[in-house]
């Protein structure tokens, strides 16, 4: 029997694969205790946030003016978003506004692109962070809401790309951040349109990555993509872990801690983040598992929690 080389570099690969995750455990390792501080300056640059009212979103903009970047934070929700304005203005020295814009909508995106450039300049980097993280009925979902979900967190990261993209390649530098999930990486039950979302936004990721290679103007441009797994920002995640008991599953990270850690791994050019820090090399070996045992051990984990929340109504 002779083999193809397509099928010897696939044995070569799977052969080998023991070795990368061993790597990929020491990089990340490496990454979060022993990389040095800061690569590159983002002072005077612009960033733009999305979500920026909220929890995650916040306290990316904050750490963001900590390091002299002038924040342009849009959110649906203006109110929240000029708070985090003010809190920029009371603590850092950097030019900030307050966005009220729906980023589901292209054209929305491309006024704001033009409002932030005649406000504070072109913004070079991206964070594209607002996210719909529930449904008000986890388990019969109104279309509607499915429908603003997928807009929400995925469509949203196509758009933004593609209006601000080209502000970084007429400068030649820039940096997308887009915040995934561990849904992003693995099964979790009731949340499988949000998990589709989360592995749209890795896979748009990657996949950009190899795009951004192709152009000559676009070999300066970085991509990180955060992989968070819980954290406290919001009050309806929080009490949706508690109320099945899945709280003791997940541990609970503070939004400040995760932005600190996002910033500090974007100024590195890090392409990936998993907070903590082996959440990445971990789900990536749990992949490896035959499907059938890994469906038996979440359903299961996940049922005795929803039966001990909810009793009698879940047979
Ligand atoms: N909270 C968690 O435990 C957790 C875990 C993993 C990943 N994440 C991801 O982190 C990101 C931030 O989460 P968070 O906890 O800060 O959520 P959050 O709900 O506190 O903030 C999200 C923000 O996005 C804004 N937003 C929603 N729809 C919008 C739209 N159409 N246009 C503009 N803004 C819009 C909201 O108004 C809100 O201010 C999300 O992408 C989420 O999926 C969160």
């Amino acid at each position: 029997m002779s083999l193809s080389r397509i099928e010897i570099a696939k044995i070569i690969s799977i052969l080998i694969t023991p070795v990368m995750i061993v790597l990929s455990v020491l990089q990340s390792l490496y990454n979060k205790f022993l990389r040095s501080e800061n690569v590159k300056s983002i002072a005077g640059e612009i960033a733009v946030v999305t979500g920026g009212g909220g929890g995650l979103g916040r306290a990316i903009s904050m750490e963001l003016a900590k390091h002299g970047c002038h924040v342009a934070v849009v959110d649906i929700n203006y109110e929240e978003a000029q708070k985090t304005v003010q809190l920029i203005n009371e603590n850092y020295k950097v030019n900030t506004k307050a966005y009220k814009i729906d980023i589901t909508s292209y054209d929305e995106v491309v006024r704001l692109n033009k409002i932030i450039t005649d406000d504070l300049g072109k913004a070079t980097i991206l964070v594209n962070n607002a996210g719909i993280i529930a449904f008000s009925d986890i388990f019969k979902p109104d279309p509607i809401e499915i429908q603003r979900m997928i807009n929400v967190n995925l469509t949203s990261h196509i758009w933004t790309k593609r209006v601000f993209l080209e502000n970084m390649k007429e400068v030649g530098k820039g940096h997308i951040v887009a915040i995934c999930s561990t849904g992003g990486l693995g099964p979790f039950p009731l949340s499988s349109v949000y998990c589709s979302t989360k592995y749209g936004v890795r896979g748009f990721m990657r996949t950009l990555r190899v795009e951004l290679r192709m152009d000559e103007k676009c070999r300066d441009i970085k991509t990180t993509t955060v992989f968070p797994t819980v954290m406290d920002t919001n009050s309806g995640v929080l009490d949706d872990l508690n109320k099945c008991n899945w709280n003791t599953i997940f541990q609970i990270q503070s939004g400040v801690s995760v932005a600190y850690r996002i910033i500090q791994g974007m100024l590195r050019n890090e392409v990936n983040i998993g907070v903590p820090a082996l959440e990445i090399p971990y789900m990536k070996c749990i992949e490896f598992w035959p499907a059938e045992i890994i469906d038996r051990m979440m359903a299961k984990t996940f049922l005795s929690g929803l039966k001990n929340s909810l009793g009698k109504q879940l047979k």
